[in-house]
């Protein structure tokens, strides 16, 4: 008898329906999986027959065949386990599906139902695709409570969706969870910026890029601090919304690197590969095109400490991701794009010994290494990096200083609110930040006097800027006066998010 039921796979960050035919006819007792199908699925006749078994049902003892549609599409994943096993009862006359039900869920070999990754964006393309109804392994159950408007109903056995669909237990629809709950339980950060002595330009920057979602240079010497730095960053950094959130939730959930006893990612991202990391595994990609760290710190932050110790094509592939907010990863007949819309903060010395222009220390190395070193970072890379600061060895009396420095809480009061500035702006479900403007956006909100023109223009030639960097140098800008809570970009606002573009010419010329 032939028997159909529906499950959902993943093709990137997307959901896609795929109907499971389960035939059994007379024959050999064989079991066959078609339908383009991994490793994992494949396996999963032994799972199927186990489960079954153990969960006190009757596994057939005839030919079984086991479709997955559409048959050209590449599936992977144990997350068909369930619907095949519920395919198979049916076309035995063990279950009677009499509605439609979307399962998703890994059997174990007892017959218990396993989470499984990537159940918020199935459930979101399932709800958009008009689908009711869904069961899904218990363990899913808090990350699938953010998901309104659909039935979903939350197992722990293969048993208890068999007793529910034949109409012998009821189950409870799962109760929903709010954002807002969900950030209450959320953890204190550990490094905090009043623990970091002096540096108030530094710190300005920071600001100005939580609040804006700019990128980042810090150059200076050994031990000025610019790690330190970074690592306190994360306490200023905006709060999400929950929209954001949940973007980073469905690129975190389809790795498998969602905490799911929260269920959503509350915090934003704050990911540091290693410069030894491959470039596959910072930008995505390899047999499976999974999303890489830039994706991972979607709405969030990439930290490149070092920077010139990452090759110099790893460093090249960063650029269409900081341009675009994304990036597209092809391996063998899969593409997808993946969200990359990160803030990018980069640390390094100016030189090989990294004293070249300290006020502390004195420079060993000759014109031609301090070239060398520097030549890694291409000038368009160092074009999409919107503030570059200097950071200088801390003072002695800035260290002894018994002053308090200001705390991170405070600190980020003001981003917040700059941010919040921002959302009304655009108003739109995927616009978060001044840094995300296009070109035209760019033009109609960051609008000039004729002293702020006459500014740029002097700025422009000196400097010698791209027609990037004076995109960049308005973004700035407008954050600067955001956080003024200013409606119009001043010339003192222009005049500082110029002052942040002096590296080009200091040391790229
Ligand atoms: N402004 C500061 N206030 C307090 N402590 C500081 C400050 N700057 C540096 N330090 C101390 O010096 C240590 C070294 O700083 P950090 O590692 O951040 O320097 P760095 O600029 O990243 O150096 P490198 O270029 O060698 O990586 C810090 O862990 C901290 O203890
Ligand atoms: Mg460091
Ligand atoms: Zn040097």
């Amino acid at each position: 008898m032939l028997a159909k039921t529906l499950s959902y796979g993943l093709y990137g960050i997307d959901g896609f329906p795929v109907l499971v035919e389960a035939d059994v006819s007379n024959g050999l007792p064989s079991c066959e999986i078609v339908g383009l199908g991994d490793t994992a699925i494949k396996e999963s006749k032994e799972r199927l027959k186990a489960g079954i078994k153990n969960s006190g049902l009757e596994y057939p003892t005839n030919k079984i065949t086991i479709n997955l549609a559409p048959a050209d599409r590449k599936k992977e994943g144990t997350l068909f386990d369930l619907a095949m096993a519920m395919a198979l009862l049916s076309a035995t006359g063990q279950v009677k599906l009499n509605e439609q039900y979307i399962f998703i869920g890994e059997l174990s070999l007892g017959g218990q139902i396993r989470a499984v990754n990537g159940i918020l964006p199935i459930l979101i393309s399932a709800r958009n695709a008009g689908y009711k109804k869904v069961i899904i392994p218990e363990k899913n159950a808090k990350e699938a409570g953010f998901i309104s408007g659909m039935d979903i109903y939350a197992v722990k056995t293969l048993k208890q969706v068999v007793d529910f669909i034949n109409g012998y237990l009821v189950l409870q629809t799962i109760k929903g969870s709010t954002f807002d709950e969900a950030l209450k339980d959320d953890e204190n950060y550990q490094n905090d910026f009043a623990n970091v002595k002096g540096q108030a330009s530094a710190k300005r920057a920071l600001e100005i890029a939580a609040a804006g979602g700019h990128n980042v240079l810090m150059i200076g010497p050994p031990g000025s601090g610019k790690t330190m730095l970074a690592k306190c960053f994360p306490s200023i950094l905006p709060d999400l919304t929950f929209e954001e959130a949940l973007e980073i939730t469905k690129i975190h959930s389809v790795v498998g690197q969602l905490d799911i006893n929260k269920g959503i990612v509350t915090k934003r991202p704050f990911r540091t590969p290693h410069h030894t990391a491959s470039q596959i595994s910072i930008t995505g990609g390899g047999n499976h095109a999974k999303p890489g760290e830039i994706s991972l710190a979607h709405n969030g932050v990439l930290f490149l400490d070092e920077m010139p110790e990452y090759s110099r094509q790893t460093l090249e592939t960063l650029r269409q991701p900081l341009e675009d907010g994304k990036i597209t990863v092809s391996r063998a007949n899969i593409t997808v794009t993946y969200p990359a819309n990160f803030m990018l903060i980069a640390s390094m010395n100016p030189c090989p010994c990294g004293h070249y222009g300290s006020k502390t220390g004195e420079c060993r190395c000759t014109p031609a290494q301090i070239h060398r070193y520097l030549s890694k970072l291409s000038g368009p890379l160092m074009d999409r990096i919107d503030l570059h600061v200097e950071v200088d060895s801390v003072t002695f009396s800035d260290l002894n200083d018994k002053a308090n420095e200001e705390s991170s809480a405070s600190i980020k009061e003001r981003v917040n609110k700059a941010r919040k500035i921002q959302l009304e702006r655009f108003n739109s479900p995927n616009h978060f930040s001044n840094a995300q403007m296009n070109h035209a956006q760019t033009k109609k909100y960051c609008t000039l006097s004729k002293d702020c023109e006459d500014l740029l223009e002097m700025a422009f030639n000196n400097l010698n800027l791209s027609a990037r960097a004076y995109d960049r140098i308005l973004k700035v800008a407008r954050t600067i006066a955001d956080l003024e809570g200013e409606l119009c970009i001043l010339p003192q606002h222009i005049a500082e998010a110029i002052q942040y573009r002096s590296l080009d010419r200091k040391y790229w010329v």
